[in-house]
């Protein structure tokens, strides 16, 4: 037992002692600028950590960071947790944090960590780090000698982040290539101010073939500038070191590529082997064939262009061949030569772009800016609004025609012709304000469609509540007391309501400082795209707020009464019905829209939801309304000059009522007004004097009318309760009918001053004279 136990121990110490062994490993660390699946010089180097992790069994696990360009912090905190995780190989791989590297190598200079740095410049002082670099200007040289070749045109182009953030060497390069190439080239080169912005290199792209170039090249960090070549039917250029036809076949005539596996696992094996080369450089280039490499030609570039392209490949491979770095141009901009080839301190930093020399022409652009388009509502929305929209106006204009035609049959006259253009108008004005809804906001266009859309809301609704509002008073009547409610009586409520409006709208356009603006970043623009929105100070905001709870108000009100009065239901008033429809779609439209509104933040769905909003409830409102009206014309019948009460007229006095109605016409006839007023004399004449006096008859002669029938009703009811004092009667109704009359019309005074006449005479009078009915059912 006890030997076995001993055993056991024996194999765990040399087990422990393995482990001791094994711990000279190396846990790779890399830190990427740039997305790891960018295709490009990220995703080389994040491939490489894991070739190299797969090739050497490394455990533990290598580590790696991306999107570091976005701050220095990032980069700091990926470095420290790098260390804090027990890496011992980091890989700084972008050369924006090569100070930074520099700057923690430093400070873990003691520490058994190793660093590959990207950079350009050999550090003596740190035995732990490799300076790690390639020669791209080869390749772009190799890539400009392509391109002069290929170009169709004799203009190529260069994209680059520009001076600031990269050297123009490369673009150089690019143009001394395509000038051994082709002496007559013309050379266009601009600058992104990034290595990475898709948006702009696009654009930058864009405007390069615009100015004829077919072949560009380019050093920034993604592909949008083969992509823009590419949607033009031309082949791209890989330079990003990935093979670009693995991704866009043989649309990219020709990549450079880069392989880093060798790279870490040569310093990989270096950390495990403890031998690491103090203070080493990896500066490769195309002759050492150990990480970067051109890749297969695509089948649509000319095999010729592919023969002399290769040629010169060959040529590069000759160490001492490097045109682009000893061309006797680069004495132009300042380059002092040493020896053969000119200072590569200075070529390396070197800010200035190589002038027009012999039959080449240099085209230099500069910084591209993406210019800041103005983008309008989408066409569909504009159109479709308008055209709907004008149909409904069109529809409307009918619809008056129609009304002012046939005001004299039942159907109109008994709604009030007056009423049903006021509410046509208002739809008119609705209409306009949605047609003015779906422009491109400009600052007169924010105000007037907010003023349209209120008013014409304001008018349409005010009218349709005010005539179920006088219904609600003729039958919500508990004491029964005769009510006389005329046109006149309802016009100054409405117009109280608009002026209501008018007053909040004008505080709103007052104080609310109402612009258009352009925005950019709204809706789904890009940050190069701007549209007009509307916008108005905190006041404004809040006049706004009150114009939208006035409207609510009024709705709610119209649909309290509209509940109110549902219980009626007497042909004569039927036009409560569509009425009440029309408010409870609209407040129904209203509870959807709101909140669709809120949850929507963009501008085009918002203008389309109140565009379509406005547009179907005012339309089906309008077809309730007046569709039922000219429908019940079509079917019925005119009965011109009919109204349900028509039998009890013949007995009063047209002459004498013409006259009065002239007379007692007040300051608010309009040029219609007296047709108007003529119409209402007749159709609004209920006197229930009269009704009394022929009672038996209107049930007789016209016994399908229920109004006249409730009339009497109504009379007899209260015929009895007044024991038939005609006296106390006719005073009830004069006094009634002055008391509600908010007009105070002058001869109203004259009746009452007239005791002589008859007291039937006189209650007719008054009754006329008032606005002519008791029970103003006609008028409805
Ligand atoms: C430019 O040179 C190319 C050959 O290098 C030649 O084919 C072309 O005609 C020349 N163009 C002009 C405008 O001289
Ligand atoms: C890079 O090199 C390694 C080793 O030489 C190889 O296994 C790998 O396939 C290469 N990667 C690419 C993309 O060619
Ligand atoms: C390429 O690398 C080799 C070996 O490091 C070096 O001798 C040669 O000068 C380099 N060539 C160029 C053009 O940088
Ligand atoms: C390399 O180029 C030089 C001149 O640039 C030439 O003299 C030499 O013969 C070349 N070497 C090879 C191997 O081609
Ligand atoms: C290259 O230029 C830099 C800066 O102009 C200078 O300091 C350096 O001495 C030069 N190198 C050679 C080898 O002339």
């Amino acid at each position: 037992m006890k030997i076995k136990l001993f055993f056991y121990f024996l194999i765990f110490l040399i087990f422990l002692l393995k482990i001791n062994e094994a711990q000279k490993t190396c846990k790779i660390s890399v830190l990427l600028s740039g997305d790891k699946s960018d295709l490009g010089y990220n995703y080389m180097m994040n491939e490489a950590r894991v070739l190299a992790e797969s090739e050497l069994h490394l455990y533990p696990f290598s580590i790696y960071y991306e999107h570091l360009e976005e701050s220095i912090e990032e980069a700091e905190i990926a470095i420290q947790d790098s260390i804090e995780q027990g890496a011992n190989l980091i890989v700084v791989s972008s050369v924006i944090h090569n100070s930074l590297g520099i700057k923690y190598a430093t400070k873990y200079k003691d520490e058994p960590i190793y660093w590959i740095i990207r950079g350009s410049k050999l550090v003596p002082n740190l035995p732990k780090v490799v300076v790690l670099n390639f020669n791209s200007f080869e390749l772009h040289y190799l890539l400009g000698y392509y391109a002069g070749l290929a170009t169709k045109t004799g203009v190529v182009g260069f994209v680059s982040p520009g001076v600031g953030i990269n050297t123009l060497s490369c673009d150089n390069s690019f143009y001394i290539g395509a000038k051994y190439a082709r002496p007559n080239i013309t050379f266009l080169d601009i600058h992104t101010g990034s290595w990475y912005n898709p948006e702009v290199s696009y654009r930058a792209a864009q405007k390069l073939i615009d100015n004829g170039a077919d072949v560009i090249g380019m050093s920034q960090d993604d592909m949008s500038v083969q992509k823009a070549l590419m949607d033009v039917g031309k082949l791209g250029l890989g330079v990003t070191g990935y093979p670009g036809h693995y991704q866009f076949g043989s649309n990219v005539a020709y990549s450079y590529l880069t392989n880093w596996t060798n790279l870490l696992i040569t310093y990989a094996n270096h950390v495990i082997n403890e031998d690491w080369p103090i203070a080493d450089s990896f500066f490769t280039n195309l002759s050492r064939k150990d990480a970067i490499f051109m890749d297969e030609f695509s089948f649509r570039v000319p095999i010729d262009i592919q023969s002399k392209t290769k040629i010169e490949l060959k040529n590069l491979m000759n160490t001492t061949y490097a045109p682009y770095k000893s061309d006797p141009i680069l004495t132009k901009i300042g380059l002092q030569f040493n020896g053969d080839w000119v200072n590569d301190t200075q070529f390396r930093a070197n800010k200035i772009i190589l002038p027009s020399d012999g039959e080449a022409t240099v085209i230099y652009y500069g910084l591209y800016t993406i210019p800041i388009e103005f983008v309008d509502y989408p066409e569909s929305l504009k159109i479709g609004v308008t055209v709907v929209a004008a149909f409904c106006i069109f529809l409307c204009i009918v619809s008056m025609i129609i009304v002012i035609a046939f005001k004299e049959a039942k159907v109109i006259k008994s709604s009030s012709p007056i009423f049903c253009l006021l509410i046509l108008f208002g739809c008119i004005v609705i209409f306009v304000g949605c047609i003015m809804f779906a422009r491109s906001p400009t600052d007169g266009n924010c105000r007037s469609r907010v003023w349209l859309l209120s008013l014409g809301y304001t008018i349409f609704l005010g009218n349709l509540l005010v005539k179920n509002w006088r219904i609600w008073l003729l039958f919500d009547n508990p004491k029964l007391k005769k009510r006389a409610i005329t046109n006149w009586k309802l016009y100054p409520w409405v117009t109280g309501i608009v002026l209501v409006d008018i007053a909040i709208l004008s505080i709103w356009q007052g104080l609310g400082e109402i612009i258009a603006e352009s925005r950019t970043g709204v809706d789904s623009l890009s940050k190069y795209e701007y549209r007009n929105v509307c916008a108005s100070s905190d006041q404004g905001s809040i006049a706004l707020y009150m114009l939208l709870v006035f409207h609510g108000l009024i709705l709610l009100v119209a649909c309290f009464i509209s509940f109110k009065i549902k219980a009626v239901d007497i042909d004569e008033f039927n036009e409560s019905k569509p009425i009440t429809t029309s408010v409870y779609i609209i407040t129904f439209c209203l509870f959807i829209v709101i909140p669709i509104m809120v949850s929507s933040p963009t501008v085009v769905t918002q203008t389309t939801i109140i565009c379509i909003c406005a547009l179907i409830t005012t339309m089906l409102s309008i077809i309730f309304l007046f569709g039922t009206k000219f429908f019940k014309m079509l079917t019925v019948g005119l009965e011109l000059g009919q109204t349900f009460a028509t039998s009890t007229k013949s007995s009063s006095h047209p002459s004498q009522r013409t006259t009065k109605s002239s007379n007692g016409s007040n300051t608010k006839k309009s040029s219609f007004g007296n047709n108007v007023l003529n119409l209402e004399d007749d159709s609004d004449e209920i006197s229930s004097e009269k009704e009394k006096k022929l009672v038996p008859k209107t049930i007789s002669s016209n016994p399908n009318d229920h109004m006249a029938v409730f009339t009497s009703d109504e009379e007899t009811s209260k015929t009895s309760k007044f024991s038939g004092a005609t006296e106390q009667l006719s005073r009830d109704a004069i006094i009634v009918g002055g008391g509600s009359d908010d007009e105070k019309e002058e001869e109203e005074e004259e009746v009452k001053e007239k005791p002589l006449v008859s007291e039937i005479q006189t209650k007719r009078l008054s009754l006329e004279k008032n606005g002519q009915t008791e029970i103003d059912s006609n008028d409805v």
